[in-house]
């Protein structure tokens, strides 16, 4: 974006999640300090504004969604649902978690029953999803990161810990179904998020933040659900 020295943080946070997220790092307060000027608040806590605005507007990293995963090595979609989606949600659920807290404090008593749903809501799949990724990545992802290997290498698949491997996998799935029942009434309470009239800088970012997890959470399902699971299965039937 081109700054002048009237551009605040909030016009800043305005312009992207990924501002957003820059600003919260640097703990730059674009909500009730929004209307500090970006340059100054740097300057203030010790930072080149160029260097932050360059982060900012730095690109993302290459779309992932070109692989085609059907024929990758399961390793290498493990390796990349981790480094991606687990990685996605380890940062964003407790960024998310105090803009949750930020809006309740300040909105609660104008929404109180929507916002303390939503918050109860979002605190459930927070604490779900991280128990959940905590035995993906602790169980069922490293063996079945040796299943890749195996067969890559042409080599006998180790023998499976749990039975059959669609034992870990269904219980992922179970799990899978609660988070997008919780996303589904995240998106309903937030009438598909969609700023409410009161929203500040935070109910837009915690909004924002919301659509942004669920479009992820979409994808990360789906990688496991319809691409990983089905050939881990197929694979230990071979
Ligand atoms: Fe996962
Ligand atoms: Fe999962």
């Amino acid at each position: 974006m081109s700054m002048t020295t009237t551009t605040t943080l909030a016009d800043v946070a305005a312009t992207s999640l990924s501002a957003v997220r820059t600003l919260e790092r640097y703990g730059l307060d674009y909500c009730c300090g929004g209307k500090q000027p970006f340059d100054e608040a740097c300057t203030a806590k010790g930072l080149k504004p160029e260097s932050v605005m360059q982060e900012i507007e730095r690109p993302q990293a290459p779309d992932a969604s070109e692989r085609d995963w059907q024929t990758a090595p399961l390793d290498e979609i493990v390796k990349h649902i981790v480094g991606t989606h687990h990685e996605y949600l380890k940062l964003e659920l407790p960024a998310l978690g105090n803009r949750m807290n930020k809006v309740l404090a300040v909105h609660g008593p104008k929404d109180q029953q929507t916002l303390s749903r939503l918050a109860d809501v979002f605190g459930s799949l927070r604490a779900e999803m991280e128990m959940h990724m905590h035995k993906e990545e602790l169980m069922l992802f490293p063996f079945l990161e040796q299943y890749g290997r195996a067969e890559t290498l042409g080599r006998p698949l180790p023998p499976v810990p749990f039975g059959s491997v669609a034992n870990p996998i269904g219980v992922m799935e179970r799990e899978h179904e609660g988070a997008g029942g919780a996303l589904l009434e995240i998106r309903e309470l937030t009438r598909s998020f969609e700023y409410p009239s009161y929203a500040c800088s935070t109910v837009r970012a915690l909004f924002d933040g919301l659509k942004a997890l669920e479009a992820d959470l979409h994808v990360h399902i789906h990688l496991e659900n319809n691409i990983l699971f089905p050939r881990a299965i197929a694979l230990e039937k071979k």
